[in-house]
């Protein structure tokens, strides 16, 4: 719709050269300090996200403040994704590679029931390195990964080939 459109002109930040030279950063912030456009946002979102999911599983830190929105919309529970050493008890951990060196990223045990249906959620696709790790720590917990899910999908840095089979939706697919 022309409204969504309208409002990746308008609420998403363009930064050159941030974090690091080469970069051009997209800022979600404008959106999120703009309550209409982040329930026109939010509300388109979850009407066009594809299957049927039991759970929204979002990756810190920028995936939850669009993944818990969705889920209340959605009216679906909404669990964590987390960077290492920040969830209690014994949570499942896994370590990816980065550009250069890695991550460890961690979900709650017994926070997704095996069997279930999962939307995988982020703020951004861009070279799929983070979605990538958060689907394979899903499936570890025997749950189905049916849709993974972003708010900005960048063209060109070969995001959507990480993802396998798993059907991507994004509200925006902008070129890099
Ligand atoms: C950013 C963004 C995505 C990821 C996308 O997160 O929020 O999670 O990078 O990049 P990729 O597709 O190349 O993995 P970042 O790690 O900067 O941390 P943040 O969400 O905590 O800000
Ligand atoms: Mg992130």
């Amino acid at each position: 719709p022309p409204e969504i459109a309208e409002i990746e002109r308008t609420h998403i930040g363009l930064y050159q050269d941030f974090p690091q030279p080469g970069v051009l950063f997209r800022d979600i912030t404008p959106l999120l300090r703009d309550p209409k456009a982040m329930k026109s946002v939010i509300k388109y979102w979850a009407s066009t996200v594809p299957g049927d999911v039991d759970l929204i599983v979002g990756t810190e830190a920028r995936g939850f403040v669009f993944g818990a929105p969705l889920a209340y919309e959605m009216d679906r529970g909404f669990v964590p994704v987390r960077k290492a050493g920040k969830l209690p008890g014994k949570p499942t951990s896994l370590t990816y590679d980065l550009e250069y060196g890695s991550a460890t990223i961690e979900i709650a045990e017994n926070a997704v029931p095996k069997g279930s249906r999962v939307l995988v959620l982020d703020d951004l696709l861009a070279t799929g390195g983070t979605a990538a790790a958060t689907i394979k720590l899903v499936e570890s917990l025997g749950a189905e990964v049916v849709a993974a899910s972003f708010l900005i999908e960048l063209l060109g840095l070969g995001g959507r080939d990480k993802l396998g089979d798993i059907p991507l939706h994004t509200v925006w697919s902008i070129q890099n």
